[in-house]
């Protein structure tokens, strides 16, 4: 499963991109407006630390502004993921933006029909957005396992990107039912490491450790 870091907080990403755990990173509008940052200039940055996809989102609703947003956007690096919304102008965009090589993420996935909408337009990326239909009284990580068996009944290649994960949960779940890629936001990627058994034991051992006098090189 690769991880995306979920953010557009430069310091964040070199930190975690620097443990090794930085596969690529997904922004939006929200994400862009939290960091304070002109969303070319952090984006570019971005595309300088991070070899793999970095999602950019459009604002246009209608094809001809997405293109025209898609373009500037693809100009900043080689490795900018566009990112649609999921409307019928945004499905025609994906088409002809991925027929033309570049990669898109269609983000504001919400049903399984979007999904398979997405991945018939040639979409590189899905994403569905778990904790969102988690706040509706309804159970996300069934979605990304529709979509799960929907892509591989007919063997699309669209990666599963499970996004709006609050939660190490979240992860472990996509993770277990098949998703392709988690978007994660920082605080909970470096979550996923913890548990109160390994600082226990951890300390247990230094203590031991310490007994011996040894010291090791
Ligand atoms: O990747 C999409 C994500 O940023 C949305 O997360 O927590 O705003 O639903 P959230």
């Amino acid at each position: 499963m690769q991880f995306f870091v979920d953010t557009a907080d430069v310091t964040e990403i070199r930190e975690l991109d620097a443990l090794g755990l930085v596969d690529g990173v997904t922004t939006n509008p929200s994400l862009i407006l939290k960091s304070g940052r002109d969303i070319m200039e952090v984006t570019k940055e971005i595309c300088g630390i991070v070899d793999g996809p970095v999602s950019a989102e459009v604002t246009a609703l209608d094809y001809d502004g997405m293109i025209r947003e898609a373009a500037v956007l693809a100009k900043i690096a080689g490795n900018v993921c566009i990112k649609l919304p999921l409307t019928l102008e945004g499905l025609k965009a994906c088409k002809a933006l991925t027929s033309d090589g570049h990669m898109v993420n269609v983000t504001l996935c919400f049903s399984a029909n979007q999904a398979l909408l997405a991945a018939k337009a040639g979409a590189t990326f899905i994403s569905p957005f778990i904790g969102r239909i988690d706040d509706m009284g309804t159970d996300g990580m069934e979605l990304i396992g529709e979509i799960r068996t929907i892509y591989d009944n007919y063997g699309f290649s669209t990666k599963i990107l499970a996004a709006s994960i609050r939660t190490v949960i979240h992860v472990k779940q996509s993770a277990l039912i098949g998703a392709d890629v988690a978007t994660i936001p920082p605080g909970t990627l470096r979550a996923l490491v913890k548990h109160p058994l390994t600082d226990k034991g951890l300390e247990a051992f230094l203590n031991d450790w310490a007994k011996t006098g040894q010291s090791i090189a």
